[in-house]
């Protein structure tokens, strides 16, 4: 199981997005925190900007979609030329009907659960998503703390997917730390994404191949 790495913007300088992603270039993907105040308390930006970091990031789009309406606003991501569109469980009405559109467009369509999701519902409709996304913090705001409560989550999604047969990436959001990432690839994550963890330290590649190397030498 290759381990990724996607660091999330959500921490970095808006003022200057250019050279906050020319940071990251070491990365797998660009994590892209899309925030509309409805479905979570906090307003980022949507697609005309992201049209613009989609032209200038030297990595493909993860988006991370944190918006009421999923099924109608989702698939525009796609169109703009994201790598992989994350909507929410919790916002989708047809979420089966919403990741075939956005396959279709070209993405990885790919489904989050907040904290408080069961994976459960969800077990038998996997092999519509190339991606899973579990939340170990309440969606809205970076540099929250971990949710251990959310590993065993991870474990059951894990677990279920391998049960499947299938190649699903599993993704975790939100704490991930070189204090975190052990337990979380341990649980069964293989694609971590680090917001304060990359951006607040002093030198973003470096912080990107630490916790690269850290969680390697815990897959198993
Ligand atoms: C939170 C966002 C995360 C956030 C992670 O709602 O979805 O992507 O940026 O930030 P850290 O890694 O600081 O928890
Ligand atoms: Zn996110």
């Amino acid at each position: 199981m290759a381990i990724e790495i996607n660091p999330s913007i959500l921490s970095s300088d808006f003022s200057d997005l250019r050279g906050e992603l020319a940071k990251i270039s070491t990365a797998d993907m660009a994590h892209i925190d899309v925030m509309d105040n409805h479905f979570v308390p906090n307003l980022t930006f949507g697609p005309p900007v992201v049209e613009r970091i989609q032209a200038i990031s030297p990595i493909p789009l993860d988006a991370h979609l944190m918006i009421a309406e999923a099924d109608r606003h989702a698939p525009v991501y796609a169109e703009l030329g994201c790598a992989s569109v994350t909507f929410h469980a919790e916002a989708a009405a047809a979420p089966v009907r919403l990741a075939r559109e956005i396959r279709k467009l070209g993405a990885k369509a790919s489904l989050a659960l907040k904290p408080a999701t069961p994976i459960e519902p969800f077990v038998d409709l996997l092999g519509e998503f190339d991606q899973i996304l579990i939340m170990t913090v309440e969606p809205g705001f970076g540099g929250q703390k971990f949710l251990d409560v959310c590993l065993p989550k991870i474990r059951r999604t894990r677990e279920a997917i391998s049960a499947a047969g299938l190649e699903i990436k599993l993704q975790v959001d939100g704490g991930v730390s070189m204090s975190t990432i052990e337990r979380v690839v341990d649980a069964g994550a293989d694609v971590l994404v680090a917001g304060s963890a990359v951006y607040g330290a002093e030198d973003a590649a470096t912080a990107i191949s630490g916790l690269r190397e850290l969680a390697a030498s815990h897959v198993h």
